[in-house]
């Protein structure tokens, strides 16, 4: 079933009815002011850090589901309503929500009344514009009230939700004409506030929540709102809100337009007071002054669009197939987008406050952005390896804000090292700086201690050699990739963290996986070192990625695929041996990928487990059989039930290492079978198992052996969207940037018979014309019409047009 449909020229999912099977939400900003949205205008948004600078106050977890966000009222002679559906819910006689590229529409009908909201963060700007249309569709004159309403954080969204005994006597606002000023902690060490205003007179306003809602009432029934009249509040203490009312006529078929604007301003220290007690509003106003014409909205909201245009003209996508078209030319790009900006910050299932960036996250996330805005990745990887130890090892996550390592995860997980290599390969093949080699870089953030770029690559690489267990594999540590696989932190105690509790240091439990990462991504820094003449160093590294391969040929397969890892007892995990989780994807996917038993049929074999054991209807599970008890010495993985999460639940974030490595054996159509599993565009008719959005891929889609099979959870932050860009751009499509030139090489199986990608690449654009019978191992390949030798187009200069036809 569907509550929507794809709106693809104007790169929209439009929303036809309020009652989708969760909230849908879409992301607003892309530069330092980020806002969440859902359909029914829920969310809040912040200033770079969700934690700290947490401008609306949002209730996870809330009853109903989705309270709390940009409301906007209509009363109009005792009927009150509200056009987003929500709170009030109100029935509608029509209702529509297009989420754009940045921005969000919500359209909602009664009586002949119609508003239609834009919502959107102008670039440039750190401000949320709200442009508010409302029309008389009716054959009468209309007298309405039109109110607002937001509620404000106390700027640290922790301490927001937890430190009442001070936040309750802290708030302060100013109100000022048509602007109403949020100055929270503003008299001391904070110098930065937030405002709402509208470009007209009000009829009222209120800025104290209690006065507003009425303090035994809900967002659904706020006393203002229900009486039609403001109240005129003004907070002191308690829950500041800013709220407006505008009194408005209209004629038949009149319309008129409100631009309100919620914004966020930091004042030099020396600048922040107008005058004792009031706050310099100067870069407010100027702020309101840019935003206070429609023609300033409309220039500004199509400057947006046209950016968006020129990032997706990087890899465009002409086929046959509509479905496909639209993830790889618009959605897709987009999750990438918001997940490199967010990681796994603040979505719906992430609730701002906890995880800052994730050091493997971030690296993965680049993989699918670094071709939109490469300048941004290459000061990603340079943040992200500011927080790796001299030793190589890395902190698991850092904060935005302060870009500092988190202490309270701390260090100890064994794949983190290596991710640094694969983003730093993405970034340096899509543009060919290799300048980024030789910047300086600290080691946990200390200037004292600092680094080449490259030296902290060499020192990942070699954090792997330097902890090999007893059978030559990467000690796993912590844990890798898998979170939740546990094998050195015994937890038996509720409340500790799985992953942080002990570390037992053992020399014992090793990850194949790693193995296989390692040896993929190994040669990256093989191949760089080549590229720094370094070729000593890279043989040596060539020598090791090849030790790798035989230790994981001699102790890391397991009959009919490849073992998932040794515990602290030396015993196998991911074996037939085992009574419950007898094989794993993840080494399935990256040792394929890293070719190990390519060319001795082991690869082949091991995919073919991975069909006939982890494949389902919905997409590939992540282990089977499911644990059905808690194993102490597995960890967190054993304790999710059967067919949730990592416990043999659809992981789509690793679901497309599988595609990639079936199009190393050459099974094209088998990759894009698992690719449309869990593509959303694909199962946007199940959108009722689903529930999640249509548009954008979630972390997990429940396993065969879970209650609600095929129900995804926690959509949008996941690796799992610049995994599956990679694999249909890069793998199943086949253009990929490489070091020395753009490598073409479908592999997709015939049922997409021709297709045409435009990619633009180091100021080249190359249009690459494919006929595709899906017989081909290496395609032939004409460039500007004369045939070349293999399939690697040497790069093409500055402004130059490259056509290839391609017969794959
Ligand atoms: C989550 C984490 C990611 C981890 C994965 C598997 O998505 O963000 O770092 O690799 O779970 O445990
Ligand atoms: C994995 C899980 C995530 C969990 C984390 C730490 O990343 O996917 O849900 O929070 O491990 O336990």
């Amino acid at each position: 079933m569907r509550f929507g449909y794809f709106d693809d020229a104007n790169r929209e999912y439009v929303i036809t009815t309020p009652n989708t099977p969760y909230p849908w939400i879409n992301y607003l900003g892309s530069e330092n002011f980020f806002s969440l949205i859902s359909h029914q205008a829920g969310g809040y948004c912040f200033y770079r850090d969700p934690r700290f600078r947490r401008i609306l106050r949002y209730r996870y977890n809330n009853v109903p589901t989705d309270v709390g966000g940009r409301y906007f009222y209509i009363h109009e002679n005792g009927d009150y309503w509200t056009p987003s559906y929500m709170p009030v819910k109100a029935e509608l006689d029509a209702f529509e929500c297009r989420h754009g590229l940045g921005y969000t529409r919500i359209m909602g009908k009664r009586n002949g009344l119609k508003v239609d909201t834009l919502y959107f963060v102008p670039l440039g700007h750190t401000a949320e514009v709200h442009q508010v249309t409302v029309t008389n569709e009716s054959d009468q004159a209309r007298d309405f009230t039109l109110f607002s309403s937001i509620e404000f954080c106390l700027w640290n969204a922790y301490d927001d939700m937890t430190n009442y005994q001070r936040n309750f006597s802290t708030g302060e606002v100013e109100v000022e004409g048509s602007t109403i000023y949020h100055k929270t902690e503003y008299r001391e060490r904070r110098n930065h506030f937030a405002f709402y205003h509208v470009n007209a007179p009000v009829a009222g306003f209120d800025t104290d929540r209690e006065t507003f809602v009425g303090l035994y009432n809900g967002m659904s029934e706020p006393s203002a709102v229900v009486e039609g009249k403001s109240r005129n509040s003004v907070a002191s203490g308690w829950s500041p809100i800013a709220s407006h009312s505008l009194a408005i006529t209209l004629q038949p078929n009149e319309a008129k337009t409100f631009i309100f604007i919620l914004g966020y301003v930091e004042n030099p220290k020396d600048e922040k007071w107008e005058q004792p007690g009031v706050i310099n509003k100067s870069r407010a106003s100027t702020l309101i002054q840019a935003f206070s014409s429609d023609d300033q909205i409309e220039s500004a909201l199509t400057a947006l669009k046209d950016y968006w245009t020129g990032l997706l003209s990087t890899y465009a996508l002409q086929s046959s197939d509509e479905k496909l078209n639209r993830m790889v030319n618009i959605w897709n790009p987009y999750q990438c987008m918001v997940t490199f900006n967010m990681s796994r910050s603040a979505s719906y299932f992430e609730t701002g406050i906890g995880r800052g960036m994730g050091f493997r996250d971030s690296n993965q996330d680049l993989l699918g952005f670094v071709h939109l805005v490469p300048e941004r990745a290459r000061e990603r990887l340079i943040d992200i390896a500011s927080t790796q130890f001299p030793d190589g090892s890395a902190y698991h996550q850092y904060q935005p804000l302060t870009k500092r390592g988190n202490n309270e995860v701390g260090s100890g997980f064994n794949d983190d090292p290596l991710w640094l290599i694969l983003g730093a390969a993405a970034y340096i093949k899509e543009t060919g700086d290799y300048s980024i080699l030789h910047e300086d870089v600290p080691f946990d953030n200390d200037p004292a201690n600092c680094a080449t770029f490259f030296e902290h690559l060499k020192r990942s690489f070699y954090h792997v050699i330097e902890n090999l267990g007893p059978h030559n594999l990467p000690l796993i540590g912590r844990a890798d990739w898998n979170d939740c696989l546990n094998l050195n932190c015994f937890s038996d105690t509720p409340d500790e963290s799985y992953q942080t509790t002990e570390n037992r240091h053992g020399r014992t439990a090793e990850s194949i996986f790693i193995a296989g990462m390692f040896v993929f991504i190994g040669v990256e820094y093989a191949a760089l070192c080549e590229k720094l003449g370094r070729n000593q160093e890279a043989q040596t590294a060539i020598r090791h990625i090849e030790a790798m391969k035989q230790a994981v040929l001699d102790s890391g397969y397991d009959g009919e695929w490849f073992l998932r890892a040794y515990d602290f007892f030396g015993e196998k995990v991911g074996s037939h041996e085992n009574a419950e989780g007898q094989i794993y994807i993840e080494p399935q996917g990256f040792c394929v990928m890293a070719g190990i038993g390519v060319e001795n049929g082991l690869a082949e074999k091991a995919l073919n487990s991975v069909k006939e054991r982890l494949d389902t209807k919905y997409g590939i599970v992540l282990i089977n059989p499911a644990y059905t008890t808690y194993h102490l010495e597995l960890g967190e993985i054993s304790s999710y039930p059967p067919g949730y999460k990592e416990n043999a639940g659809i992981f789509c974030h690793n679901n497309p290492w599988i595609m990639i490595a079936e199009t190393v054996i050459g099974r094209g159509e088998q990759a894009f079978d698992y690719y449309k599993k869990i593509t959303p565009a694909y199962i946007e008719d199940i959108s009722e198992i689903h529930r999640t959005e249509p548009y954008v891929y979630s972390q997990m889609i429940a396993g065969k052996d879970a209650v609600r099979h095929g129900e995804a959870k926690n959509s949008w932050l996941t690796g799992t969207a610049a995994w599956n860009f990679v694999a249909i751009s890069q793998y199943m499509l086949g253009v990929r940037p490489e070091y020395d030139g753009l490598l073409v090489k479908p592999c997709i199986g015939s049922e997409i018979a021709e297709f045409t990608i435009t990619r633009k690449c180091r100021g080249a654009d190359y249009v690459i014309k494919v006929k595709n019978t899906g017989s081909r191992k290496i395609p032939t390949l004409k460039v500007n019409g004369t045939p070349i030798e293999g399939n690697l187009i040497p790069y093409a200069g500055a402004g130059e047009h490259v056509v290839i036809e391609c017969e794959a």
